[in-house]
């Protein structure tokens, strides 16, 4: 199945509300071709020479590039640009969203109460949401990815699926596969012959990447958790409408609650990302006590890691930390993931990480891997 595939609760845009996105998609398209490049030159032929003669030497660090760039008018320019095309981004969404979203309920509704429904929501009222989720409107989305305002509320995953499809193909990455189906290329190469039969995926949001594993693995159980009671119905209905076997559950990836080696294989998509690394080591440590022996782990990621990056490098890339919402850049952009598994009681030998491209090139996702004995 391609990335962004149509279904039912999809909030279809009048003529002008496309108008609209497509222009907001043009915007956010040239300010990461062609403005943010600009930011490397302003650096090298402006702030690094004027910090140079301060110091006589160059910044040392992410932070002191970010001294100097953040007096540049030239990166202002770029940083109040790429803001506004965000909230912009947002903007563009939300009218469509508030005129579909009785009809996108009242679907959630059917599709839940359906005899043919195939999948499964389970709900804790009883949950309390972890706060660094609760506080903060992750990437500006307008309503928070725990949101919840009872009955059939499915408005947090209606912002997080059209934003992350608009989000994502105006940041140039293709839509041929989706992230779970390339994981599941990664899975057929590095471990041949594997056929999972319990499938769980952390941290799910709308459910874009559980579907997938439902609809190629069709023989096994497909579970996912995220926090969020809206993010969940929404995605929960969306999977029905797709005809994929997901059960969606509302917890904690850091204290799961499911037994001891119930699954075969446990993944994460672009989930790290959004925690703080107590949480990563948690579901790290999750993952190995959820897998039964011979038990495979994959969390993939967006290319982040500080390490493969100069100063310059980190500056730019810790953009969205501090204009657009993102508290756990980066700690996901200097976590490290190997210590983690084995930290989790992964055998080292067992342990792979490195980068693995989208078919169409369009992306190098991060991978970290590790099997149980
Ligand atoms: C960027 S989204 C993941 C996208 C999704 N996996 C996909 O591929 O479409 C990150 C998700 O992680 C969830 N998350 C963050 N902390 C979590 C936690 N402690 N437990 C479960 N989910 C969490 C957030 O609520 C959010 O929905």
């Amino acid at each position: 199945m391609p990335r962004n595939p149509m279904h039912e609760m999809l909030s279809q845009p009048t003529h002008d509300e496309r108008a609209r996105q497509s222009w907001v998609f043009t915007l956010k398209m040239h300010i990461g071709r062609k403005v943010r490049p600009g930011n490397r030159l302003i650096y090298d032929r402006l702030a690094k020479p004027k910090f140079e003669k301060a110091h006589g030497r160059g910044p040392s660090d992410r932070h002191q590039v970010g001294d100097v760039m953040c007096q540049e008018p030239g990166y202002q320019f770029f940083s109040g640009l790429a803001r506004n095309a965000q909230e912009l981004m947002w903007d563009s969404l939300a009218d469509p969203i508030a005129r579909n979203i009785d009809r996108l309920s009242a679907a959630y509704a059917r599709l839940h109460a359906s005899p043919n429904r195939k999948g499964s929501v389970t709900l804790d009222p009883a949950f309390k949401p972890p706060e660094g989720i609760r506080q903060v409107n992750i990437h500006l989305q307008p309503v928070n990815y725990a949101e919840d305002y009872g009955g059939d509320d499915v408005m947090a995953g209606a912002f997080y699926e059209a934003g992350s499809n608009l989000y994502s193909m105006s940041g140039g990455i293709g839509t041929v596969e989706g992230k779970a189906e390339v994981i599941q290329r990664f899975l057929k190469e590095r471990y041949p012959g594997f056929t999972p039969t319990r499938i769980l995926d952390f941290g799910c949001s709308a459910g874009s990447s559980s579907t997938p594993w439902a609809l190629n693995f069709p023989k096994a159980d497909v579970h996912a958790l995220d926090v969020g009671a809206g993010m969940l119905r929404y995605a929960h209905a969306r999977a029905e409408s797709l005809g994929a076997r997901v059960h969606f559950h509302q917890k904690d990836a850091a204290v799961t609650t499911f037994p001891d080696a119930s699954f075969d294989l446990v993944v994460s998509h672009n989930a790290m990302h959004e925690m703080p690394l107590k949480t990563q080591k948690a579901m790290f440590k999750e993952s190995f006590r959820l897998l039964k022996p011979g038990g495979i782990a994959i969390h993939q990621d967006v290319p982040l890691r500080y390490s493969e990056k100069d100063a310059f490098g980190q500056f730019d890339a810790s953009w969205d930390l501090k204009n657009n919402n993102e508290p756990y850049w980066e700690a996901y952009a200097t976590n490290d993931p190997v210590q983690m598994f084995c930290d989790a009681g992964f055998p080292k030998e067992s342990i792979w990480m490195g980068k693995y491209d989208q078919i169409d090139k369009t992306i190098s996702w991060t991978v970290s891997t590790a099997r149980k004995p």
